[in-house]
């Protein structure tokens, strides 16, 4: 059996052959080049066909070996790795590497990539007066997105989005910088002065320190918070074509640079049904209150009333294994913070909503924000800070999408095609005969 699709046009009864292809795995990403279709027309001054594609639910929009995703068996791997091999044994900036670079670092390489990201954690002193601009109660991803562009104007080289050196410098710049905009974002939205970064700690603790150190010396950051947060961050650093990593290899594909590529990846993360999901959870959870409301809340979300903010995928038909991973963490989180209410409530909600036709039909599962934002408040960030919180990793993400578009050669300008549904040609109408 051949390859390929023979497609009839009843139209014409004329017969066309269009090639199957294959990514790695013949049962997942079999895909067919949509220009092919141009082919069949229905006469010879016909454009030819387009494949109709809203929201792209079937459309393979590139070819990328970054993250592996299959939906209906729960499996997430960057580069090849299993997330939970990765959740287990390795770091954040390592798990960066590995997704940025194809290949787990070897020690000399870990070592210099760690000293360039510690070492680029400092932002333009002229960046706290751009933030000091903002309103008191500005929302911090507000501040994020615009301060993440706004660096495009400290670091004009980076238009030069083909020069490899000049493209390794900025995502050196951007995964360090990242953290300290989040924090500057947050010092800022309650008034206290900013923390400058103290390179003799890790990323993740010297982060804790830019958000929460006061008046001591030294912040000392707790061990156990450290390493939640690196975990966090790893399980949350890239997702194959999400809405933001659609949107980042969309402008990059125009040869903006990469910081104004990643504000506006970070734009369309901050949206409620994207990575605003995890704020939302919790504002859900603070309004259902007490369990003994979850089957009221339940049976209003089946009736569309609302989301159940942090439940279903776009790929996943099955439980989200961030979530998986993030339910069992969250108990070693409470255990130093001390127990949540929410964390019983978000359980119940989950027992409950999975028992029930409604999801259990429409394959809705916990996804990576319906516990995310748990562990992060139980950990004493605000709720504004989660859509923030989740920006940060996903750089590393957004930044390894953009890095293989670019050197795509299949890659160019993205640019899709519209089916016209409007008015046929009409003439001017002078404003005395309109309405007439
Ligand atoms: C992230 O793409 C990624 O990879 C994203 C992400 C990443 O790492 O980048 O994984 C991060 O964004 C996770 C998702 C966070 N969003 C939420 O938790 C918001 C709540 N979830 C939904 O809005 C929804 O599930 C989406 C947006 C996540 C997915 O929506 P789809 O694929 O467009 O599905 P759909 O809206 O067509 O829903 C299918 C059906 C509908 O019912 P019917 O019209 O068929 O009767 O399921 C229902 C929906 O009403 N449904 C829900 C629901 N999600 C879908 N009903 C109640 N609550 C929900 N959460």
């Amino acid at each position: 059996m051949a390859d390929t699709l023979t497609i009839t046009d009843n139209r014409t009864g004329r017969q066309y052959e269009v090639p199957i292809n294959y990514g790695t795995y013949e049962d997942y990403g079999a895909s067919s080049p949509a220009i092919d279709l141009r082919k069949i027309k229905g006469s010879e001054e016909d454009f030819g066909l387009l494949s109709y594609d809203p929201a792209y639910m079937n459309t393979a929009s590139c070819k990328s070996a970054v993250t592996f995703i299959d939906g209906d068996r729960g499996i997430l791997r960057y580069r090849g790795y299993p997330i939970e091999q990765l959740a287990e044994e390795s770091s954040y900036l390592e798990v960066a590497y590995l997704t940025l670079f194809g290949e787990l670092p070897t020690e000399s390489e870990l070592a210099g990539w760690t000293y360039e990201i510690l070492h680029h954690t400092f932002v333009h002193e002229n960046v706290k007066k751009l933030m000091d601009g903002f309103h008191h109660d500005a929302h911090p991803m507000g501040m994020f997105v615009s301060t993440v562009a706004a660096l495009s104007t400290f670091y004009p080289e980076a238009r030069e989005v083909h020069d490899a050196d000049v493209r390794l410098k900025q995502i050196h710049r951007l995964i360090a910088k990242v953290p300290t905009i989040a924090a500057f974002a947050y010092r800022h939205s309650i008034g206290l002065p900013y923390i400058y970064p103290d390179n003799e700690l890790s990323f993740t603790g010297n982060f804790l320190n830019m958000m929460f150190r006061i008046s001591e010396p030294a912040y000392d950051p707790d061990p156990v918070l450290e390493r939640a947060l690196d975990l966090l961050f790893i399980l949350h650093v890239d997702h194959e074509q999400n809405c933001s990593a659609s949107v980042m290899r969309g402008i990059g594909s125009s040869h903006a640079d990469p910081y104004v590529s990643v504000a506006g990846a970070a734009a369309a993360l901050y949206g409620p049904l994207h990575g605003g999901a995890n704020e939302q959870v919790l504002r859900m959870l603070n309004e259902i209150r007490t369990v003994d409301r979850v089957p009221e809340y339940v049976e209003r979300a089946k009736k569309g009333e609302f989301r159940l903010m942090g439940f279903g995928h776009r790929v996943y038909k099955n439980y989200d294994p961030r979530a998986r991973i993030l339910k069992s963490m969250a108990s070693e989180v409470l255990e130093v913070t001390g127990r949540s209410p929410l964390l019983d409530l978000a359980m119940e909600l989950e027992r409950i909503a999975l028992e029930d036709e409604y999801f259990v039909e429409r394959n809705l599962y916990p996804n990576v924000d319906f516990y995310s934002g748990i562990i992060y408040k139980a950990m004493g960030f605000p709720v504004d800070m989660f859509p923030v919180l989740f920006a940060i990793p996903r750089t590393a993400g957004w930044l390894a999408q953009w890095l293989e578009m670019l050197q795509d050669p299949e890659q160019k300008i993205a640019r899709p095609r519209q089916v016209y549904v409007g008015k046929d040609e009409r003439d001017y109408q002078v404003i005395e005969k309109r309405g007439v």
